[in-house]
């Protein structure tokens, strides 16, 4: 399978968390582009090939998307494209000590779902206040889903 992987992040944390993601993929035979700074132009370009997003998505602000996923998530909501054949996978990335833990993965979730894209799995939600290996964290994560899905 082939996945899209668009990270949300300001202050590179989420950015790890994606590449680890993109190698496990690799090593379980699976192909992955590893959109930094995703367009939704660039992202849909593929929709015909592939319908397979991982979302890794930070919460800034007072529970705003982190900055390389503003433009995407903006243009989410203007274009209103039908997701339809999209299935995606969430990881939010948050801190607990802030009151909106982990908002822009919600959102983000609510905004893909009104759009028709369905869930592969359940949202996991990182949490860097007290999570010692993110990383390997979010990888067990992903080897509980990845061996259920057909091509
Ligand atoms: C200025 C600032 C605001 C933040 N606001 C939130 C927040 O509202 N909710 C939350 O869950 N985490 C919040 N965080 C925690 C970040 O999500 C966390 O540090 C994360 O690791 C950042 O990921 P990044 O390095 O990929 O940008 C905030 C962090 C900073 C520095």
């Amino acid at each position: 399978m082939h996945f899209h992987i668009l990270v949300g992040t300001t202050s590179g944390n989420t950015e790890y968390l994606a590449d680890a993601l993109n190698q496990r993929l690799t090593e379980l035979g699976h192909t992955a582009t590893l959109h930094d700074q995703p367009t939704l132009a660039e992202v849909m370009a593929h929709r015909e090939e592939t319908g397979y997003w991982l979302l890794c998505v930070a919460t800034h602000g007072a529970g705003e998307y982190a900055e390389s996923i503003i433009d995407f998530m903006e243009a989410l909501v203007s274009e209103k494209p039908n997701l339809q054949k999209i299935k995606a996978a969430i990881v939010a990335i948050g801190d607990s000590s802030y009151d909106t833990f982990c908002k822009a993965g919600d959102d983000g979730e609510a905004l893909i779902l009104e759009l028709n894209a369905s869930l592969i799995a359940p949202t996991l939600q990182i949490d860097m206040f007290n999570e010692l290996d993110p990383e390997g964290t979010a990888i067990l994560w992903l080897d509980q889903w990845i061996s259920k899905l057909s091509e």
